[in-house]
């Protein structure tokens, strides 16, 4: 049976997801727990990376070496940096870029050097599902609408990675000058999608928008991350992977 993998950088961004695998075997490799189960009937491994780029490339390392995945999936939040990005949003990645890469002039800016690639493009049709879950799973998601107090949007495009929490309007600022259709800015996807690339593997990687990465970053993203992040999370993973007959009915 098809094996996805879940991997979130933080304990809050799966803390909803670990109780819910039946049947959960966990392994220790490398530092990381490898929780191996079945989630709506599917076979699952999921572990947490830990935060920032090399953290996250160990991880996708060891597991697509190791746990004979079909598919990675990557969960979490993001800085919104893309206009009409909003708290409680979701972004679906179409391709992620590590915006801290520059090996100029050597290389063009952004260009991870000796891959000819900036951008790592997501699985196309992996990513529709896991929109189409998104989209289901805001809709019914209560809480975050009411703290929330708008609609959430499902939006797709590019997300960019470093090893920076960004906190500051000008920096976010600095990212959309260099980077204006990025849509969302967070700390390990890029990574990931370079080794699933390396592997051949595809990759959807899902962000709910914990702040915008600006002055008051670091408030948002902290009660974000405790109250929604991990229910969210959850119900977007389990609509991703039920069966397209039942994720529609529920
Ligand atoms: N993850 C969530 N919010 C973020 C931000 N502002 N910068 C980097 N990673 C994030």
């Amino acid at each position: 049976m098809t094996r996805t993998a879940l991997i979130a950088a933080m304990h809050e961004e799966l803390a909803a997801l670990l109780p819910a695998i039946e049947d959960a075997r966990i392994e220790r490799r490398g530092g990381r727990e490898f929780w191996l189960g079945r989630l709506e009937g599917q076979e699952v491994v999921a572990v947490r990376s830990g935060i920032g780029k090399v953290a996250a490339a160990i991880t996708a390392t060891l597991l697509l070496d190791h746990y004979q995945a079909a598919r990675v999936l990557f969960l979490g939040v993001a800085g919104g940096i893309g206009a009409g990005v909003q708290v409680g949003d979701v972004v679906v990645a179409d391709a992620l870029l590590q915006h801290d890469m520059d090996a100029s002039p050597l290389f063009p800016r952004h260009e991870v050097p000796l891959t000819g690639l900036a951008r790592f493009p997501a699985d196309a049709a992996f990513s529709d599902r896991v929109a189409r879950g998104a989209e289901a799973a805001v809709a019914r998601h209560a809480e975050a609408a009411a703290l929330l107090g708008h609609g959430t949007r499902v939006h797709r495009g590019l997300i960019v990675s470093g090893d920076r929490f960004v906190a500051t309007a000008a920096e976010s600022e600095a990212l959309r000058l260099a980077l204006p259709d990025a849509l969302a800015v967070e700390m390990e996807g890029a990574a990931v999608a370079q080794a699933c690339h390396a592997f051949g593997m595809p990759l959807a990687v899902v962000r709910s928008i914990s702040d915008r990465a600006d002055d008051d970053a670091h408030v948002d993203f902290g009660s974000f991350l405790t109250r929604v992040a991990g229910p969210l999370g959850l119900a977007i993973v389990q609509q991703a992977l039920a069966p397209v007959a039942a994720a529609a009915g529920r």
